[in-house]
């Protein structure tokens, strides 16, 4: 492969079309994909992003089964449902695709038959479950029993999800249909299986070398570690044959000229993932384009967007279809999330514990950038994340409205008091204070040149997927341009030094525009706004970003002088509390009352995930070990005791909340951690110099935070 690659394939995990689409979906392979696509065509890159509705599966069927209707009319309706709730969301596919369609059918029994043609495939004869009144063979979905492990009565054949074991059908006890109810039969049947133990060396060389055929085809260094992780733990456990094929009658069909291909149709796992194919194809049709330069050209990149649980599926059987079948590329990157759980608690369809995005998008219309930002700023890149309301709340109030829109609209405001709404001329020998540099001194050209770096900042970041970076560096760029104002104060500035503040408004505006851009993969109806604000035309992923770094590169301007924009306009508004005590109380409701035998699952109390801080925030606290010298109860209180602390031989006072877990006698010569620098308080009439830090349990239980060893009073801990 050239480096960089000539044109980039994108694709995002199909969904399965049996149950709505929420916030976890949306964090794991929606929303990091729509950001990197857009990104990629800010940098005038050559890209195509391909997903689509996953609509075979024996969860489609038994959803089905269970409401009385067909599968067809199950898919039809999540089918439509997930496009408007993507199109709401800014998520722009360049086809939104589905695996029911004719091509998607055909692409995948061409597969199967050059598999089976070039003697890919085993062929092996097992027993397997067969319903004798609902006359089929059953998915190891359709079967239930007792799990031999911890005695669950209702795991399924695949899996217990009391303990999570991994199980086969004929593992499970008194094994029922959830068909018909009765006692399956075992029987004989045929399968064709993919030899994965035929495939382990060479997946493991391309795994951890990147190499194939001799071609460095990726960077190992590249991807993320937990996805490196699972492929080895995969691979260390030996890969065994897979049966390609299903006896089922919802599914594409194993191509019927192949002898007792009758009743068989293709395991869902192996049509899922070539529905990538498919969908390119049909997009190529419809674009007049070659859907085979995207797929077997060396020079593209192809990279897949998934969550943790689809992991083993696009880096080890995947690959190894396409190896088997030959001349297609492999991935160049599978840049896999893990899991967004929700106060305090996992995700659950069953029992709606989650946000759903088509009825957010009908309870908060036009907060859908809102929504991005809070997701991704929390997105589960390297470990699961937590969304909260409140923190949405946060994200919201204390970073959307204070900083991003605080900052344009004062921006904008001050240009049409002083100038009448026209960005102004200035002259390049003034100097302001500069919110960036170390020196104290700015010139506007420097700024400018510090500009494209931050911009170029960004940019790395999303090139190796860490979108939570980049975003943050995108709010430092509105932060700094707060400082710009703070520090010069153009509103005092004005009657004094009317030149120097031309110099300030017109580097603010400047800043506002390349927000405009570079905000575009992320919150793309801000950057739509925020481009009618500067009347500049609308972002449309043409090299609009590439084109503004090689401009400010040259100290060139983003926005000229004597350009005329437009009055202010309110970004974002704040969130009450009342929009989140609403959406609160609607977790976990409907679907409890449905199944009022089950006790409804309270998420556990659990305290409140911090947002993600510098590490200048971290140090700004002087913590200290500290020994107690002395320690009293505060008259008339319950829960205070006054502790006199010796801190390196200084003397310290500290009134602190633990009467109720430490006797004062108890605990003279304990050593503590000292928060030292906490500003002083009076509590009860008495000074207190610091606090003490302790660990609190989920009772409410007290205990000091202390070294595991005795260490100098006065020790720093960091
Ligand atoms: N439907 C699967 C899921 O939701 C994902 C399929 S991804 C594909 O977990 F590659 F198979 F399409
Ligand atoms: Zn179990």
């Amino acid at each position: 492969m050239l480096y960089p690659p000539q044109r980039y394939l994108v694709t995002s995990a199909l969904p399965y079309a049996n149950g709505p689409l929420h916030i976890g979906h949306l964090a794991g392979a929606y929303l990091p994909a729509d950001i990197y696509v857009r990104f990629l065509r800010l940098m005038g890159k050559d890209v195509v992003w391909v997903c689509g509705s996953d609509e075979h599966g024996a969860a489609i069927t038994i959803k089905a089964i269970k409401e009385n209707r067909t599968p067809q009319d199950i898919i039809d309706q999540y089918h439509d449902l997930f496009k408007v709730a993507f199109e709401k969301m800014g998520i722009d596919f360049d086809i939104y695709h589905r695996t029911s369609a004719e091509i998607h059918h055909e692409t995948s029994q061409e597969f199967f038959r050059t598999l089976h043609a070039k003697g890919e495939f085993i062929e092996k004869e097992s027993e397997q479950y067969y319903d004798e009144t609902a006359k089929q063979f059953l998915a190891d979905r359709y079967i239930k029993g007792t799990c031999p492990k911890c005695s669950n009565p209702g795991a399924y054949g695949d899996q217990c999800e009391n303990c999570g074991s991994t199980l086969s059908p004929t593992e499970l006890i008194d094994p029922t249909s959830t068909l018909s109810g009765s006692t399956p039969q075992l029987k004989k049947t045929t399968h064709w299986y993919l030899p994965l133990d035929k495939y382990e060396t060479w997946l493991k060389e391309w795994i951890n070398t990147g190499i194939h055929n001799g071609h460095q085809l990726h960077d190992p260094k590249e991807w993320k570690n937990h996805v490196t992780g699972q492929c080895k733990s995969w691979l260390d456990g030996g890969l065994q044959p897979r049966s390609m094929t299903r006896d089922l009658d919802w599914g594409v069909d194993v191509p019927q000229e192949i002898e007792g291909a009758e009743g068989k149709k293709l395991y869902v796992w192996m049509d899922a993932p070539i529905g990538y194919i498919s969908a390119t194809k049909q997009w190529a049709k419809d674009n007049g384009k070659d859907w085979k330069t995207y797929w077997q050209d060396e020079d593209t990149a192809l990279i897949h967007f998934i969550g943790k649980d689809n992991i083993v599926f696009h880096c080890l059987i995947f690959p190894a279809i396409l190896n088997a079948h030959g001349g297609y590329i492999l991935p160049k990157n599978v840049p896999a999330n893990q899991f967004v759980n929700l106060e305090g608690d996992k995700i659950s369809t069953s029992r709606n514990w989650a946000v759903w995005v088509n009825e957010y998008v009908e309870d908060l219309p036009g907060k859908e950038d809102e929504l991005r930002y809070h997701m991704i700023k929390n997105m589960p890149e390297q470990r699961d994340s937590e969304f909260t309301w409140k923190g949405y709340q946060d994200s919201i109030n204390n970073e959307l409205v204070n900083n991003l829109a605080n900052f344009v609209n004062r921006v904008v405001v001050l240009t049409h008091k002083y100038y009448d709404g026209v960005v102004p001329a200035f002259d390049p020998n003034e100097v302001f204070v500069s919110p960036s540099s170390e020196d104290y001194d700015g010139f506007h050209e420097t700024e400018i040149l510090q500009l494209h770096d931050d911009l170029q900042e960004v940019n790395e970041y999303i090139r190796n997927f860490e979108f939570r970076a980049a975003l943050t560096h995108l709010m430092k760029i509105s932060s700094q341009g707060n400082q710009l104002l703070q520090f010069n104060e153009p509103w005092k500035q004005i009657k004094v030094e009317p030149e120097t503040v031309k110099a300030v408004m017109n580097l603010a505006i400047q800043v506002v525009t390349a927000i405009s851009v570079v905000i575009y993969p992320f919150l793309p109806f801000t950057s739509a706004r925020m481009r009618s604000l500067l009347k500049l035309s609308e972002i449309n992923g043409d090299g609009e970003l590439d084109a503004l770094l090689v401009q400010l590169s040259e100290g060139e301007l983003a926005i000229p002088a004597g350009h005329q924009i437009d009055k202010a306009v309110h970004l974002f508004s704040r969130v009450d509390d009342e929009v989140i005590e609403t959406q609160k109380a609607k977790l976990g409701s409907s679907k409890e009352k449905e199944t009022s035998t089950v006790a409804p699952v309270v998420a556990k109390e659990k305290k409140e995930e911090k947002e993600t801080i510098e590490y200048n925030d971290f140090v700004k606290m002087d913590i200290k070990v500290a020994t107690i010298t002395h320690a009293e109860a505060v008259p008339k209180t319950d829960k205070l005791l006054k502790l006199q602390l010796d801190v390196a031989g200084e003397e310290r006072t500290v009134v602190s909340g633990i009467a109720e877990h430490y006797k004062p006698e108890d605990i003279i010569g304990r050593q503590v951690s000292l928060l030292a620098n906490l500003a002083p308080r009076k509590l009860r009439g008495v000074v207190s110099q610091g606090m003490i830090l302790m660990a609190e349990d989920n009772d409410g239980k007290l205990s000091f935070v202390a070294p595991d060893v005795a260490v100098a009073s006065g020790s720093v801990i960091s």
